[in-house]
């Protein structure tokens, strides 16, 4: 394996907003290709209970979008109200660029889990959420590796659920987890992020040694 290739892959997978070029089409087949290579990922018990909901048809964007404005807004509101340091502020600037451009993004994936939560009998909030959010990560990288960019968004809270649930037609045992607008990237130069170095936050064998 050359992991010169996969370590940039893996260092370099951006959430992408700014960057989504809105006027790039973008063919079902490399959707369907990048999730086939999703369903590579590990699922809870091996159940296998994605699904895989796929927004191609302007009209269904342009609903989920106008939904996603009146959600999301008011949340970036309250957050900048807290004064966030300068990176969250540059995330949350881009965010709300995401908002109200996101109808013309060309494709929106809502990746799904069948069966709810708080069902009798259901799973453990650990396997159920990961069972599906590897498969996610493993699409934005598949889509990375094609020249597509990608962002995880959550909309689905609280009483929107149940608003993106009727645009959507969704069936009352289909969880939405997720939403990611999909497109090709303007460029594909994506630099790896500053993150908290790995030695300062990972011990080993007791917490309460020192490493
Ligand atoms: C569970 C989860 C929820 C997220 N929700 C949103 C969201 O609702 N809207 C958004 O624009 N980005 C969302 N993101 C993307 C993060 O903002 C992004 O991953 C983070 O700022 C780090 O940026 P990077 O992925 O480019 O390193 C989410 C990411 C995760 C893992």
């Amino acid at each position: 394996m050359d992991t010169a290739i996969t370590d940039h892959l893996l260092s370099t997978t951006r959430a992408v907003r700014r960057r989504l070029d809105l006027d790039r089409p973008v063919a079902r087949e490399i959707i369907l290709e990048c999730l086939r290579l999703a369903l590579q990922a590990p699922t809870g018990s091996n159940k296998q209970s994605w699904r895989w909901l796929v927004l191609d048809d302007p009209a269904v964007r342009a609903q989920v979008a106008d939904l996603y404005a009146r959600n999301t807004g008011p949340v970036l509101d309250q957050r900048y109200a807290l004064s966030p340091d300068a990176q969250t502020t540059r995330v949350y600037d881009s965010a709300r660029y995401l908002v109200e451009v996101l109808a013309r993004v060309p494709v929106l994936v809502v990746p799904c889990v069948q069966g709810r939560l708080d069902e009798p009998g259901s799973t453990y909030p650990a396997a159920f959420y990961g069972s599906i959010f590897p498969a996610i990560w493993s699409f934005q990288l598949a889509l990375r590796s094609r020249g597509l960019g990608s962002v995880l968004t959550t909309p689905f809270h609280g009483e929107y659920e149940q608003q993106y649930t009727e645009i959507l037609h969704l069936p009352h045992d289909m969880t939405p987890i997720a939403m990611v607008p999909v497109a090709y990237t303007v460029g594909d130069e994506f630099k790896p992020a500053e993150r908290t170095p790995i030695e300062s936050i990972a011990r080993w064998n007791r917490w309460s040694e020192p490493s």
